[in-house]
């Protein structure tokens, strides 16, 4: 596990790379590589876009961790800033929309693999400086953790994160752990109890959940065993003070101006320091991995001893 740093002309020779090369590249994420531009391949379309991002001052409340846009709805969430301002909630609307269609694209060509088999989750803008932030434990991005959304269960499929470090000056600094098929052998089942295979009758109520209105109001019925044991486990490594203080962890510093990709839910990772980034999330379908082997959900299988899902 490692960072792969790959020189801006590579991506611009995305299009004219063999299928065997994108597949090669999945496999780097999918194993708990870190993918690593010096020099993002997506910029923002004006200048005055990058400077209007960096002159906001989002609230500090404690309920929105983020600036967060929604392709499917073309919606902004936690924008208590611009609240009462029409027009640049608009503005700061069209430039993540913006952002996101350019990573979108980028991606489309890059890992071609993943192509049509990935859902477009939010963009998010994280203007805050992540150095001393009070947030709840569970919150917190300065503890080593693995991605699980208690809102959004994603029933196996894959959190892959696209990050791009739009500080004019100032490095994203961040530490990562172990990947996740060799941490959680460490402690399931010792610490935390590994995930119970479902009977059919759970598979057929929650199917009929997601299928229903109810299960978007209410996302614990959406829930599979895989997205509640990866929920307590992304709450059980933020709760260890001894894996937070004594696990393995390399350091990583993103240069500004630098972008990177990553598996948030194979790859424990905590933000140290840093301010005003942008994100694209994907939710990549499990029958779209090249080397499913790494998943969390076969990893889990292989402990349980049974299919999961
Ligand atoms: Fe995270």
């Amino acid at each position: 596990m490692g960072l792969v740093t790959l020189p801006l002309e590579i991506a611009r020779e995305t299009t004219r790379k063999s299928t065997e090369q994108a597949r090669l590249w999945c496999k780097q994420l999918e194993e708990g590589n870190i993918l690593l531009f010096p020099q993002a391949p997506i910029a923002l379309e004006t200048a005055e876009d990058l400077q209007f991002l960096l002159g906001l001052e989002q609230s500090r409340s404690v309920l929105h961790k983020n600036l967060a846009y929604q392709s499917a709805t073309d919606r902004i969430v936690g924008a208590n800033l611009c609240s009462a301002n029409s027009a640049a909630h608009a503005r700061l609307r069209g430039i993540l929309r913006s952002y996101s269609q350019q990573v979108t694209e980028f991606l489309t060509k890059f890992l071609t693999p993943y192509q049509s088999h990935w859902q477009v989750d939010y963009t998010s803008f994280r203007a805050i400086e992540e150095q001393g932030r009070h947030l709840p434990l569970r919150k917190r991005n300065d503890l080593l953790h693995i991605d699980a959304f208690p809102t959004r269960p994603t029933q196996g499929a894959r959190i892959l994160r696209f990050f791009q470090n739009i500080h004019p000056t100032r490095p994203r600094e961040w530490i990562i752990g172990e990947p996740f098929r060799a941490l959680a052998p460490q402690f399931a089942p010792t610490h935390i109890a590994l995930p119970r295979p479902e009977s059919a009758w759970m598979q057929r109520s929650r199917n009929a959940a997601c299928r229903s209105g109810m299960g978007k109001a209410i996302p614990a019925l959406q829930r599979s065993s895989y997205d509640r044991f990866m929920l307590r486990f992304h709450n059980f490594l933020k709760e260890n003070s001894v894996y937070q203080s004594q696990g393995a962890r390399t350091a990583i510093s993103f240069p500004p101006g630098s972008s990177w990709m990553i598996y948030t839910d194979t790859v424990p990772h905590a933000v140290l320091s840093g301010q005003y980034a942008l994100e694209q999330t994907f939710l990549v379908a499990p029958q779209a991995m090249v080397a499913p082997e790494h998943s969390p959900l076969a990893v889990l299988e292989s402990l349980v001893g049974q299919r999961l899902l």
